[in-house]
């Protein structure tokens, strides 16, 4: 019997029929349970439709047992199947890790499954296949993760989406049959299919049982969730291509890890499970000091880039507050739309005689850092890098090169290739006062030529070796937005450019779906133009301001493009971002409640504050709008509740005693949590800040 036992869950493996049988995942077990006896009480006897030795719910399904669910490992040899038999050989671990080791004598091949369990009560997965044979195996699969799910797993939440619009959620049963995902674009996918949560059917915010995983793995994923007459279960593996992982004798595959956590408590636990594991396991390191608001050039200038077109921007982005400038795409040799010159990474001589330097220099004479735009791993077909080196593309000898916003990928598996983008970027940082690199990636990959799982291992390599060159610089995943959210790109990244869609109507929905995994200290949200460029709707600055401050706050518009009461109002959100942002940041978020469609928003809880947004995007069916109800305060604890100013004009104007909501009100997490507050949110675009301070 092995058992990981963290504050938050149990899982136990009953080992005693020779097989990894997960026996129980769930919440914690009181110290002291009986395992082997909670194990006999959860047994199944055979039913009437199985093989006379019934398959075990085990870590390692395998075809060719019997067993009904998909198999966690598919391999090849000379392009036929291999039978496999891998049996469990050796087994250890405490209470924080286990470590199984299987092996298929007659075909030499092992496989080992490691899981480690954290302190903020995430399981990571790691799996692993060695060839001990003389022959050459070809791995069509090797799951991250096969996991027999809990009885109580009854609805799915996976997601789906497009650029603009990421992480969709979509809940559903978890019927018979099978649902899930697959990428196979080279790179996640605006989708997000590689996060998903379980639930018991009935859970809500602060109730009920609740499972999330994902893959952290930046190319193409598998995650299917299946159910048939035996169970559920859900596998997570790095989608192969046949052929691209051939492991010669002696060599080793290693998948890419998975990671889940479960519990009781509602999502607002899992998610403080998830946020605490990326914040505290995942991220590189803390940047230094907190988030720093960016302006960001693309939707303020786009191409029409000019040293003083650019230095006046840099001068009205710290007029109203920011302290990080990054000069987006268009600032290359000849780059003056998006049909030419990736992979010419010098400042473009006619628009920059100087280099970057001057503006470099106005930027840092401002007080704000200086941060650049790259897509190193792209290149364009009329470019000086494509025209010497045809052949460094991603591309089928004697077939068409079909492009993608005109634009191909480079081969980063070849050694000079990987090279000569280290060699680039490592004089761009040596020769500025770079602080930042916000790293986009445009295009799906394609033809890729079984070369999709090796990329994705190059492009880790390239960005490890320009990290412990430059260590101080942050680096920003972007692929269009957020085609390539994963935590193994964040692992070597500081944050995400989320999504291209800043309309906030949007954005509220695209962050609902990272933020049950994600924290907002690492989802870029910024403050976009009027009317928005994506969607077109016309968006009152208090709204944009306010729901841009949950997030990692910034501008993407020309300042010199809104009027002076948008600006004022802006720069005033921005103060109110920089005075909120540890508890935004270092908090822990928890969804409010309210009966009205419409209306959603977050509560960040700090040490002693607190900060929600409640924002409508609807029209009220009644003049008010239900109550606001803010869950998971400490149970007993008393605030003093008050609305930060600026307050949306309109809706302020129904306020029933504005002078009380400015002395504050006290109240208890009781109250908070079941009565709540009578906001005005009647309009579409309304939203307000609510600030706790707490008295006791
Ligand atoms: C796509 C990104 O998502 C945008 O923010 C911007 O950087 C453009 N690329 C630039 O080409």
């Amino acid at each position: 019997m092995l058992a990981l036992q963290g504050e938050r869950c149990t899982l136990v493996l009953d080992l005693r029929r020779g097989e990894p049988e997960l026996a129980y995942a769930g919440p914690r077990l009181p110290d002291g349970e009986d395992l082997a006896a909670v194990c006999d009480a959860a047994r199944r006897g055979p039913h009437e439709s199985q093989p006379d030795i019934p398959p075990p719910p085990t870590l390692l399904p395998q075809s060719g047992t019997g067993s009904a669910g998909q198999p966690a490992v598919l391999l090849q040899r000379d392009g036929r199947p291999l039978h496999t038999g891998f049996a469990l050989s050796a087994a250890e671990g405490g209470a924080e890790r286990w470590r199984l080791r299987f092996d298929d004598g007659a075909l030499a091949l092992s496989i080992i499954l490691e899981w480690t369990l954290d302190a903020h009560g995430v399981v990571t997965c790691r799996s692993r296949l060695q060839n001990g044979s003389d022959a050459a195996v070809t791995v069509l699969r090797l799951a991250s993760l096969a996991l027999p799910l809990p009885t109580w797993a009854q609805a799915l939440t996976r997601h789906a989406g497009r650029w603009a619009a990421e992480m969709q959620p979509l809940r559903a049963p978890i019927a018979h049959g099978l649902q899930g995902a697959m990428s196979f674009e080279g790179r996640p996918g605006h989708a997000g299919g590689h996060w998903l949560r379980i639930d018991d059917g009935s859970a809500a915010e602060t109730r009920g049982l609740t499972l999330s995983a994902h893959l952290a793995w930046s190319g193409d994923h598998e995650v299917l969730v299946e159910r048939d007459a035996d169970g559920a279960r859900l596998l997570m593996a790095a989608r192969l291509d046949a052929g691209e992982a051939t492991l010669a004798p002696g060599a080793a595959f290693e998948a890419p890890v998975a990671v889940f956590s479960v519990g009781d408590g509602g999502f607002a636990a899992l998610r403080r499970s998830m946020h605490r594991h990326v914040r505290f396991s995942v991220l590189p390191r803390k940047p230094a000091g907190p988030r720093r608001v960016h302006l960001n050039t693309w939707e303020a200038l786009g191409f029409k880039q000019d040293l003083a077109a650019l230095q006046r921007l840099a001068h009205d982005a710290a007029a109203l507050g920011v302290e990080r400038f990054v000069l987006d795409d268009g600032w290359f040799a000849g780059r003056v739309d998006d049909t030419r010159a990736l992979g010419d990474w010098r400042p473009d001589a006619a628009r920059f005689p100087q280099g970057l330097t001057p503006l470099v220099d106005t930027v840092r004479g401002l007080g704000m850092d200086f941060g650049l735009w790259v897509e190193p791993e792209m290149v364009s077909p009329d470019s000086d890098l494509y025209r010497a080196h045809p052949d460094w593309c991603l591309h089928e000898p004697g077939r068409a090169r079909p492009t993608q916003r005109h634009q191909l990928a480079l081969d980063l598996t070849r050694p000079e290739v990987a090279e000569h983008l280290f060699m680039t970027l490592d004089a761009l940082l040596r020769t500025d006062d770079i602080r930042y690199l916000k790293w986009d990636h445009n295009r799906a990959l394609f033809p890729r030529a079984a070369r999709g799982h090796a990329q994705t291992l190059a492009v880790y390599a390239l960005l490890d070796r320009l990290r412990a060159a430059h260590p101080g610089v942050e680096i920003e995943a972007c692929a269009s937005g957020g085609a390539r959210v994963d935590l193994a790109m964040l692992g070597r990244c500081a944050r995400f450019w989320a999504s291209d869609g800043n309309d906030p109507v949007e954005r509220l929905r695209i962050n609902a779906g990272y933020l049950q995994y994600l924290p907002l200290s690492i989802l870029g949200h910024h403050v976009g133009p009027d009317p928005n460029p994506v969607t077109g709707r016309r968006l009152e600055m208090d709204f944009r301001a306010k729901v841009a401050m949950f997030g990692h706050m910034g501008v993407e518009a020309d300042p010199a493009s809104m009027d002076a009461a948008d600006r004022a109002t802006l720069a005033r959100h921005i103060a109110l971002y920089k005075a909120w942002r540890t508890v935004l940041h270092d908090g822990e978020l928890v969804a409010i409640e309210c009966a009205t469609p419409g209306v959603s928003g977050w509560l960040a809880v700090g040490e002693g504050r607190a900060l929600a947004l409640a924002a409508q995007t609807g029209y009220t069916a009644d003049y008010d709008a239900a109550p606001v109800r803010l869950p998971g305060l400490p149970e007993g604890s008393r605030w003093r509740v008050t609305l930060p100013e600026p307050w949306p004009a309109r809706a302020a104007r129904r306020l029933a005693d504005p002078e009380r909501w400015r002395d504050g009100l006290v109240l208890g997490a009781h109250a908070l949590a079941h009565h709540g507050l009578a906001l005005p949110l009647r309009w579409p675009q309304t939203a307000w800040l609510i600030a706790l301070e707490r008295l006791a």
